[in-house]
């Protein structure tokens, strides 16, 4: 596999609605970072199981992960609770995890050339897809803060959905992504803890920022 050389890389783990993306979204723009938010891509799997039962199995898979452009990444159907939900299912997988894997490494280690870097955000980041990356986190906050998140994220788009629902629904998530035993949801000894609970979109930015500047600046 092709390596850039001096790039930075920012791993980053953490558990359902905990503001992760929102984050590495915008650390990627300051710093001009490719972004992979790597829960799509379970989501994208997901939504192929859901729209093509008959036809999933692991070569209509892989066929689709190898032809799989970012942009279809941002298909507005992949952000719905029931994709969400069967995401956490299917990404107990083995030998799905397998194909995703080498997706994921080509983008943090090969980023295009255009970007000074690679920043990923999921479950596994920080201990399997890049586990010599220069920065790691593990973000999260309380669960009723994050369904409370997910719940007006999914109102703005217009779902049906009511905030019981969308806290059962992370509940179960977190039970299965820490419980699984293939890739499971872990803070890594090297991760720096950053919890959202109380923390504006803003104030999660600059903690992060002052925090990146400084080993850049080392
Ligand atoms: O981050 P997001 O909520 O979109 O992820 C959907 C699901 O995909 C997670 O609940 C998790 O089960 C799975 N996932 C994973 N490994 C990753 C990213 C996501 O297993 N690196």
């Amino acid at each position: 596999m092709l390596k850039r050389k001096n790039i930075l890389k920012i791993a980053i783990d953490s558990p359902a609605a905990a503001g992760a993306g929102t984050l590495a979204k915008a650390i990627s723009k300051h710093y001009g970072l490719f972004y992979l938010d790597t829960g799509k891509i379970y989501r994208f799997v997901a939504y192929l199981k859901i729209k093509y039962p008959k036809k999933f199995n692991n070569k209509f898979i892989k066929s689709k992960i190898m032809s799989l452009k970012i942009k279809d990444l941002s298909n507005k159907n992949l952000l719905s609770d029931e994709i969400g939900t069967e995401a956490s299912i299917i990404s107990k997988i083995k030998s799905l995890r397998k194909m995703v894997h080498s997706l994921q490494v080509n983008f943090a280690y090969n980023p295009p050339k255009k970007y000074k870097g690679s920043c990923l955000d999921g479950r596994d980041i920080t201990y399997k897809i890049v586990p010599d990356a220069d920065l790691k986190f593990y973000i999260t906050a309380n669960v009723k803060t994050r369904a409370l998140r997910r719940y007006k994220e999914l109102k703005g788009l217009k779902k049906k959905i009511t905030y019981k629902e969308v806290l059962k629904s992370i509940k179960i998530r977190d039970k299965s992504d820490f419980n699984r035993k293939i890739s499971p949801l872990m803070k890594t000894k090297d991760s720096l803890l950053i919890n959202t609970t109380n923390l504006n979109k803003r104030s999660c930015f600059l903690k992060i920022k002052k925090i990146i500047d400084r080993k850049i600046n080392n």
